[in-house]
């Protein structure tokens, strides 16, 4: 059976006073289960705090929310891959729909960062999904395939390695999220462009993510092809993370 990662984007929420405060809620409240790892992306300013208080925890981990693909050099405002090997993070959301919405990220720059990550022995947590008018123009495969696409190539050791968020964009922070049957459809074909590089689609990790709640998520998490969830807004408050995270 394929392991459930359940991953909390913190987008720009929780300086590390109240990474402290949700840790010290959070560790009260969920007690380890070893069918699933729970990691943590706070903004890079908490990393180190959240990274202290879920050591000891071997289903526990954490990382950031993006890095960049150069080992260091005159990068204002970036943090490397060797900096998250030193600090022990587990890895890196890379190509998150904000990052490269929001702030230009092309495919290859995701795919950099995602060979950098691997390269290094970390876990890139791989995002990809359509817009609205691309899933209404039937595009939805033509295009998270072009952004797995940067990927092609990779030792298959190191793709057996990733984890691919699949999040429509349309439904992230919107309150509407795909439906099961909508999401598996796209995760069974990412686990078909693995199994082309000559992966095992069983070692890939494919959670789902865009408006994940206690509402939708044991309907989600019911579709075997969901391996886990990605979350904003509902990663947010320490009990409801942690119920949720519960769930199935
Ligand atoms: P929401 O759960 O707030 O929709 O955000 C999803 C997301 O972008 C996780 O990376």
């Amino acid at each position: 059976m394929r392991r459930r990662l359940f991953a909390a984007n913190w987008k720009m929420h929780h300086g590390p006073g109240a990474a402290r405060s949700f840790l010290g809620t959070f560790l009260e409240q969920y007690a380890r289960r070893t069918d699933r790892d729970v990691w943590f992306f706070p903004p890079a300013i908490s990393f180190t705090t959240v990274l202290d208080l879920v050591r000891g925890r071997p289903d526990l981990g954490a990382g950031v929310q993006n890095v960049h693909w150069e080992p260091k050099g005159a990068f204002t405002g970036e943090i490397s891959v060797p900096m998250l090997v030193e600090a022990g993070a587990n890895g890196a959301i890379v190509g998150h729909s904000e990052r490269r919405h929001g702030f230009g990220e092309t495919d290859e720059e995701s795919g950099n960062k995602a060979r950098a990550l691997l390269a290094a022995g970390l876990v890139p947590v791989f995002c990809v999904g359509e817009k609205l008018e691309e899933r209404e123009a039937g595009e939805t495969w033509a295009v998270v395939r072009r952004q797995l696409n940067v990927l092609d190539g990779l030792p298959t050791r190191q793709l057996a390695q990733l984890v691919v968020a699949y999040e429509p964009v349309w439904a992230i922070g919107t309150g509407r999220n795909a439906t099961p049957a909508d999401a598996a459809e796209v995760h069974r074909s990412i686990r078909g462009w693995f199994e082309k590089q000559g992966v095992n689609p069983d070692d890939v990790t494919v959670p789902y993510g865009g408006s994940v709640n206690l509402r939708n998520g044991a309907d989600l998490l019911a579709e075997p092809e969901i391996d886990g969830v990605l979350v904003g807004g509902a990663s947010l408050d320490p009990t409801g993370w942690a119920q949720l995270i519960s769930l199935r």
